[in-house]
């Protein structure tokens, strides 16, 4: 039976890798994340989404699978997943994982099968074709950049890699292949996981008869968005793994959902399709990505946002985020480092947090961490990163151009170590941290937080604490309200349960506010990143980055 409990959820994302180390390698573990169990109860979240930790050549950090069903000896071992399982549900926590569905290791028994010869049993487990006039199949370029096509020497045909080479693309028009999945999927159910972060899901599907991309602007690969993402039928293939394995369980599924707009949201997480809970969707996050260099575009994320909520009104549910290990820290997207660093991360925090959905908080981010330092090209350790680098030199960009540009747009700005407290390393590890700590780490970490009053910390735990107590906060309507403020975003959350007013100044600048509908006479400050206005006047002007969230009466 299915019992939304997800919908009451605060969830944790967890970097396995970067979160806390047990033994001195510098790599998190899980008995590391055992060790801090205690502190993710006290900020007061209830499920973890963890990152991979299955067994996993490391080429895309544990996003290239070679046996979904084990794990890697640099994390740890299945008795200590087991005990992470016993440990949270004792806390009344729960589990999800990182269903990577699309793609395996280039060392996965399958594919090694695929590639030994043409007529093996599992060729057809994976995507391989013939080349092109002594090129690759088509022109489809790689999320990762270059060819979307690796050229296999031995057996003479080009096998289809949506991410790095070393991730290759299964093939789920193969109903085996389909089969063997949701068998996997089914084995972790079993084990009690309370549910999946599923990976690249609108890519399951490929275009068929692998046409070209479309590419006006004549690049050498063409981005393949119309041919390998959203193509229709691809929710046949989350119907089907829904009906044989995750449906029959009371768990949360959320998609990673790139390219779904709010439009089609529904087809995904509409109640009566029965497919997914929830997915992650990328238009606010495309928001920043297609003008890094720009300021926040106030009213532009308010449409992006309010479309969402609007679109899930009725059925399904939203998944609420700011941040994730694929993108650079907010606080260095819209925020302000330099002067209004615990303002404008607690006004980014208060504004998304609250809205209708379950919020989702990327390890760290309740730190307030901003992107970390790179002082060179060799500081960086993500496979992705390398790729853009090298093609930004062959482009002819000159070393420091490109640092620039990394140090404003690459994902290793959040996958630095979790500070723990002011010590080496910043309490990460005992050895040499894989990837740098934040040079940050001495004020900004776990144990300073916690013992200051007025930090980030202890408002991201304010937050979730008046989440969780209120539930028109979890399930009252959202009614966006000063539509066209430039500065502020403000909405109410609504129901017979109570009435809430979030108010928001996005940016550095004083703005002016006033609802007639509720005169600040008769709202209480229920939660607030500056002392509580005293008088009409101040009520009127919020300062920068000032948050308040009020309950009407
Ligand atoms: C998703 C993951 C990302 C990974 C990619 C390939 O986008 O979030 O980290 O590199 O899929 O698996
Ligand atoms: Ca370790």
């Amino acid at each position: 039976m299915k019992t939304g409990w997800w919908r009451n959820a605060v969830v944790y994302q967890v970097y396995p890798r970067s979160f806390m180390d047990s033994n001195g390698d510098g790599i998190g573990d899980l008995p590391g994340l055992l060790q801090r169990l205690d502190y993710l109860q006290w900020l007061g979240v209830t499920v973890i989404w963890l990152c991979p930790m299955f067994r996993s050549p490391n080429d895309d950090n544990g996003y290239d699978i070679s046996d979904y069903q084990d794990i890697h000896p640099e994390f740890g071992t299945m008795a200590d997943l087991d005990r992470l399982l016993e440990e949270l549900h004792r806390r009344g926590m729960r589990l999800v994982l990182d269903l990577v569905l699309n793609h395996t290791s280039d060392e996965h028994p399958w594919f090694i099968e695929s590639r030994s010869s043409r007529d093996n049993p599992r060729r057809n487990w994976y995507v391989w074709r013939d080349g092109r006039n002594g090129g690759p199949p088509n022109n489809w370029e790689s999320i990762f950049k270059g060819s979307a096509w690796a050229w296999d020497e031995a057996t003479g045909q080009y096998y289809l890699h949506l991410f790095t080479r070393r991730q290759p693309d299964l093939n789920w028009e193969n109903p085996e292949v389909r089969t063997a999945m949701a068998a996997m999927v089914r084995w972790w159910l079993d084990k009690g996981v309370d549910g999946f972060r599923i990976d690249a899901v609108t890519h399951m599907k490929k275009a068929p008869g692998f046409p070209d991309a479309p590419n006006p602007q004549g690049l050498e690969f063409a981005p393949a968005y119309g041919c390998h993402m959203c193509v229709p039928g691809v929710l046949d293939f989350v119907d089907e793994l829904a009906r044989t394995s995750f449906a029959r369980y009371d768990v949360m599924t959320v998609g990673e959902a790139n390219g779904v707009s709010a439009a089609q949201a529904v087809e995904w997480v509409g109640e009566d399709r029965g497919r997914l809970d929830m997915i992650l969707q990328f238009e606010h996050w495309h928001l920043w990505s297609n003008q890094p260099r720009v300021a926040l575009d106030v009213r532009a994320l308010k449409t992006i946002l309010t479309r969402w909520q609007l679109a899930l009104a009725e059925s399904g549910w939203n998944a609420l985020y700011l941040e994730n290990h694929d993108l650079p820290r907010v606080l260095s997207r819209w925020g302000d480092t330099v002067r209004y660093r615990y303002e404008s991360a607690t006004a980014l925090a208060a504004m998304y947090f609250l809205m209708r959905g379950t919020p989702f908080i990327y390890q760290g981010q309740e730190l307030g961490m901003a992107n970390t330092v790179f002082t060179s090209l060799d500081d960086f350790r993500d496979r992705f990163a390398y790729n853009r680098i090298e093609r930004m030199r062959a482009a002819g960009m000159d070393d420091a151009d490109i640092l620039a540009e990394m140090s404003l747009t690459a994902r290793d700005n959040s996958r630095t170590p979790m500070p723990w407290n002011n010590g080496p390393n910043a309490g990460f590890t005992t050895g040499i941290p894989w990837l740098a700590v934040n040079p940050e780490y001495p004020a900004i970490n776990v144990a300073t937080e916690r013992e200051e009053p007025r930090s980030v910390l202890n408002f991201y735990r304010a937050l979730i604490a008046l989440r969780t107590t209120e539930p028109v906060l979890a399930h009252g309507r959202y009614r966006l309200v000063a539509k066209r403020h430039p500065q502020v975003y403000a909405y109410l959350r609504e129901s017979e349960e109570g009435r809430f007013l979030v108010v928001c100044n996005l940016t550095a600048e004083p703005a002016t506010f006033s609802h007639r509908a509720f005169p600040w006479q008769r709202v209480k400050l229920r939660l607030g990143n500056y002392p509580t206005p005293r008088d009409e006047g101040e009520w009127g002007v919020l300062r920068a980055f000032e948050a308040r969230v009020v309950e009407v009466g």
